[in-house]
């Protein structure tokens, strides 16, 4: 297979990572969860006892954060200054950092080259908000990937419980929202689906038929 570029973006809890993973698995290449990228900058700064909306403070504290992404075992690892982080990154605190961090304009340049070089030398499926607009432009395949907010909470709720944590639908269906806003109104490279993507809502559809619409959409975008 020769080199290719696979871009999944949309809101959370659309089903991006699981579709990436098993995806990424069955082509053989590698995924780049770029979410887990500014959920490290955002556990840096919680860890600072710094206010996620601090803008000022964070932009100063950029160089002394080094984020780096490897491979264990076929997964993605996460080091925040040499420490492997993978762990320690998926809470609600550390995703509304996150998403917080990553509406600051410097933070999204600061990561912008790590992305890319990524996918300079192999073949890559790369998920997030702005990898169709941004970080890979020139993607031969774009999938703009969505459902409804209550769709995606139902779902997100039934996760937590499965993990035992002990949480309300609505406050998770609330969250989903205020992320939602935050990410799709942020001026620098806003949650949006790019020109060229292709748009698969998977609100009425399970997770297996959500593969198989992919894995078309890439066999019609890799025979054109
Ligand atoms: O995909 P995720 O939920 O792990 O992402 C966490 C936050 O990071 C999300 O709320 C928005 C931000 N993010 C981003 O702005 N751009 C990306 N390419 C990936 C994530």
């Amino acid at each position: 297979m020769k080199k290719i570029a696979i871009a999944i973006d949309g809101p959370s809890g659309a089903g991006k990572s699981s579709i990436a993973k098993a995806l990424a698995k069955s082509l053989n290449i590698i995924y780049v969860d770029t979410g887990a990228i500014y959920r490290t900058v955002g556990l840096y700064v919680y860890r600072n006892g710094v206010e996620s909306r601090d803008k000022e403070k964070i932009i100063s504290m950029l160089p002394d954060i080094s984020v780096k992404l490897a491979y264990i075992d076929g997964a993605q690892h996460i080091f925040l200054n040499g420490e492997d982080v993978s762990g320690l990154i998926r809470t609600e605190t550390i995703s509304r950092y996150a998403s917080d961090v990553s509406a600051i304009p410097e933070v999204r340049a600061f990561l912008l080259s790590l992305q890319r070089d990524m996918a300079k030398e192999t073949s890559v499926i790369m998920d997030g908000r702005d990898i169709g607009t941004v970080v890979l432009p020139d993607a031969e395949v774009k999938i703009f990937m969505t459902a409804s907010a209550e769709v995606r909470a139902r779902r997100r709720y039934k996760e937590l419980i499965e993990k035992g944590e002990s949480v309300v639908y609505e406050d998770v269906l609330a969250a989903i929202i205020t992320r939602d806003t935050n990410d799709s109104t942020r001026a620098t490279a806003p949650l949006k689906a790019a020109d060229d993507a292709v748009i698969l809502d998977n609100s009425e559809i399970n997770a297996e038929e959500t593969l198989n619409r992919v894995i078309d959409i890439i066999r019609s975008k890799t025979q054109e």
